[in-house]
């Protein structure tokens, strides 16, 4: 079996729902259930047998050892971070402890149980680590895309502390010889994404006729990526990458914010028309420009697509239409967020396995 971190999160969810769909090996999702994770995203695997889930921290060796040495995965799949670059800038050093010490603490505990191994278990295990782009900094207009060997630049708290984890894991390699794999990915959309990044947050915007705030010119360049497409990259790096490597996985589609939020508005205008008829692009609103907001980020996939046969599959034109769609009929699981009430439940249903692994630890 595989063990997964933040798989409640939007990127992690993807996965693991994915995950099950084209396998029946089993999976076990560490996640504490931070603001971030929401277990409705996973309603629909909750009673699957290949699907075990426990609340806890990466940050909690003891729980993160039993884990290992209970279910004995094959693989570990980290994506449990703090991942928004806005909340970094207020409060870097949640970033620091999370995405650093928490890192290092899981690779830690992996490192142990990767000794206990036998060959061929040992050789065959993988320390998966899912990163960002934003490590590499931010690009000039004409300059080409990031490559494996470009150096690390990180300008915000957020891709710093990403940039630290980078460097521990490939330190665990060097060191210990531990298996391990990074990816590095740019900005991912779709179903289940929390409503404070950028595409539903002016979806949600949008449908209550709120201000979308586009910060700055609004002409910063994301390449957008299908989350999953990405999902499906990181099971190629998984199958098949070469150890000690890293992989660039990007979407192909370098757009504006604002060429992103009027794509947003002619789909609602078309799916959900205002009753006044006035487009939803007159909710349009410049507001102030984040701190140290990084101009431009590209990807050159040539390493992934030429190694692994990994391209991505889902246009933005087609990706962003489903998207929207799927806000639109799930307006219920937005709603849970914005009133708080997806924490509550939370608490509620996971306490049992919060007991579970007390118990698995004494
Ligand atoms: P997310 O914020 O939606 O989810 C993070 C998940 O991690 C949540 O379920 C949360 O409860 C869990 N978590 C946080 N701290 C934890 C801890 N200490 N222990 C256990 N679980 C914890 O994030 P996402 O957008 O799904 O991103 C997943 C990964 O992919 C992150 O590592 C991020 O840096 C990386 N990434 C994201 C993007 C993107 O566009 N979203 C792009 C490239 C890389
Ligand atoms: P975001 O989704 O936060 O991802 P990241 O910062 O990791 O790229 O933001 C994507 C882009 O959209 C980024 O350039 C910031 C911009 N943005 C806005 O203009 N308005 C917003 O309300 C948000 C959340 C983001």
């Amino acid at each position: 079996m595989i063990l997964l971190t933040g798989g409640c999160g939007f990127i992690g969810s993807a996965f693991l729902l994915q995950w099950l769909s084209h396998t029946d090996e089993p999976v076990v999702n560490l996640d504490l259930l931070t603001y971030a994770g929401n277990p409705a995203n996973l309603a629909s695997i909750q009673d699957d047998p290949r699907y075990h889930f426990v609340q806890g921290d990466i940050a909690d060796s003891k729980v993160v050892a039993s884990l290992l040495a209970r279910y004995r995965p094959r693989a570990v799949l980290h994506f449990a971070a703090e991942s928004h670059v806005d909340r970094s800038i207020s409060g870097p050093l949640a970033f620091a402890e999370t995405n650093v010490v928490g890192t290092l603490k899981l690779l830690d505990a992996a490192l142990a149980y990767w000794r206990t191994l036998e060959s061929p278990a040992a050789a065959a295990f993988r320390f998966l680590h899912v990163s960002t782009d934003e490590v590499y900094g931010s690009l000039g207009p004409d300059a080409a895309g990031f490559t494996e060997a470009n150096r690390y630049e990180p300008n915000s708290p957020y891709s710093a502390s990403k940039a630290a984890s980078d460097h521990f894991v490939r330190a665990y390699r060097h060191t210990y010889g531990l298996p391990t794999l990074t990816t590095n990915c740019s900005n991912n959309y779709g179903p289940r994404q929390f409503p404070e990044k950028l595409i539903p947050l002016m979806i949600h915007n949008a449908l209550h006729a709120k201000p979308m705030p586009v910060y700055g010119d609004g002409q910063q360049i994301r390449d957008w990526l299908h989350v999953d497409d990405h999902c499906h990259a990181l099971r190629a790096v998984l199958d098949r990458g070469r150890v000690g490597e890293s992989y660039n996985i990007g979407g192909r589609s370098e757009l504006s914010n604002m060429a992103v939020v009027e794509a947003i508005c002619r789909n609602l205008d078309i799916l959900r028309p205002r009753a006044g008829g006035q487009p939803h692009a007159s909710l349009i609103a410049h507001v102030g420009d984040r701190p140290g907001h990084d101009r431009r980020y590209a990807i050159d996939d040539s390493k992934i697509s030429g190694e692994l046969g990994w391209n991505p599959s889902i246009a933005f034109d087609e990706g962003v239409r489903q998207t929207v769609q799927w806000y639109l009929d799930h307006e219920d699981w937005v709603q849970s967020i914005v009133s708080g009430a997806y924490r509550r439940s939370a608490q509620r249903n996971y306490s049992a396995s919060t007991e579970f692994v007390a118990r698995a630890v004494a």
